[in-house]
């Protein structure tokens, strides 16, 4: 409760609000159902709402706007969980009386049993509004009907799916098939992709920790579509890369995973460029870790210009909210200029740092044209010294400047990247 409470009323990230949570319960248990819930909720929260509004005779009162949210998790349970009703019940009465509410326990109750036994009714009256249906806010649905006409379904679809576990085999220190021949030690299987030389989707999550040879960098946790970022920039031995918005480093170590370069990674965010440092560790991989504002070389640039860069950007996250249920939430439409202003200034400053011949890729986690093929032509509308490349992705789309992957596709996370050398 007081983890969506701190998502979905003061603003914080789902995993921010979760670790505190889930560090107070002793049992691994407790703490997979906790998560579960969590993210569970999230997911559905506006369709869990509407169903919640439809059952109540009338609004809660303000005070009470955590029984309403104690209803959603309620119905969660009896929707989209295995748990038997009668539990599902009895623990979300039981919590009104933890929340010191013990006069709504019998209304709860109540509320809840309606829902079971009106359920098709009352769900159909919900599921006639678009957006409460896909558990979207209605915004964004607009959005992503308007960019994606033809696959915004799909889109949304996958969007409220789960996400699968997928891995980076360090091919400095494992063979990809004799890491997989290990899994079934630990009741694991693994599909390696065709498309991605190191990338393997496991048959079911699990904590990093136990995977097979995590602590010793063998492996790192990596969505498929992510890992197209160092394969994008071709790397050569000697290069001088950037990684310009590198934390928490899951592209700056497989960069250096695939070839011999100095690589500088900078971030604006001290604490997570500490992340960078972990994984470099664990990886045994060295780079050059640099915190500044990549909009303001002047503060940290030596001068000397790179031959590839890579501008992995802050972004809406529309692409991942497989695995960020939170952000439907959290982001709000007017962020959205604010986000393609910091892009098109991150692409502007960093620029001038590419040598000639060099190859900036561009990449998001988003699938709003706005912070995507609409950023790259402004931006070349500016620089006439720069050529836009189709990238090599076998899967996804072409677009007129760059290449979307949609989530869901080969069940990988949406990811946009576009190719720019300079002349
Ligand atoms: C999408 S994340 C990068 C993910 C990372 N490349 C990876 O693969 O693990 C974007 C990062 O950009 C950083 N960032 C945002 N604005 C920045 C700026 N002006 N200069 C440098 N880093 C910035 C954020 O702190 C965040 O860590």
């Amino acid at each position: 409760m007081q983890t969506l409470q701190d998502v979905l009323a003061h603003g914080r990230t789902l995993p921010n609000a979760l670790a505190d949570s889930v560090a107070a319960l002793q049992d691994s248990r407790d703490r997979a159902l906790c998560q579960e819930l969590c993210y569970g909720v999230l997911r559905w929260h506006s369709r869990l709402e509407a169903l919640v509004l439809n059952l109540l005779e009338q609004r809660p009162r303000n005070r009470d706007r955590d029984l309403t949210l104690l209803l959603e998790l309620g119905l969660y349970q009896l929707m989209y969980t295995q748990i038997p009703p009668h539990a599902a019940v009895s623990a979300t009465v039981d919590t009104a009386r933890a929340l010191g509410k013990s006069w709504a326990a019998g209304w709860v109750n109540a509320v809840l049993r309606r829902f079971q036994r009106e359920r098709a009714n009352r769900l159909q009256a919900v599921d006639l509004d678009c957006a409460t249906r896909h558990a979207m806010p209605p915004w964004l649905l607009q959005w992503l009907r308007a960019d994606w006409p033809s696959d915004w379904q799909s889109l949304v679809q996958a969007s409220n799916a789960r996400a699968p576990l997928t891995v980076r085999i360090n091919r400095r220190r494992r063979d990809r098939d004799a890491w997989l021949a290990q899994l079934s030690a630990v009741s694991l299987t693994g599909a390696h992709l065709t498309e991605l030389p190191q990338a393997i989707m496991l048959s079911r999550a699990l904590p990093v920790t136990e995977l097979p040879g995590f602590a010793d960098g063998e492996v790192s946790v990596q969505d498929a579509a992510a890992q197209f970022a160092a394969m994008l920039l071709a790397l050569r031995p000697k290069q001088r890369v950037l990684d310009a918005c590198a934390a928490p480093g899951g592209k700056t170590t497989h960069i250096l995973e695939q070839a011999e370069v100095t690589l500088t990674a900078l971030d604006i965010d001290a604490q997570r460029l500490t992340r960078v440092a972990e994984n470099l560790a664990r990886l045994g991989l060295q780079a050059n870790l640099l915190v500044g504002d990549a909009t303001d070389p002047a503060s940290w640039w030596d001068g000397l210009t790179f031959d590839r860069i890579l501008v992995d950007a802050p972004c809406s996250g529309t692409g991942v909210i497989r695995r960020h249920p939170d952000i439907k939430w959290l982001r709000r439409p007017s962020d959205l200029p604010a986000l393609a202003a910091t892009q098109q200034r991150l692409l502007n400053r960093l620029w001038p740092l590419l040598s000639s011949g060099g190859r900036l890729i561009y990449a998001t986690c988003s699938v709003l044209r706005a912070e995507n093929d609409a950023v790259i032509e402004s931006f070349l509308r500016g620089h006439g010294d720069a050529l836009v490349r189709a990238p090599d992705i076998p899967l996804g789309r072409a677009l007129q400047f760059g290449h979307q992957i949609l989530p869901g596709e080969r069940d990988m996370d949406g990811f946009y990247y576009a190719c720019l050398e300079k002349d």
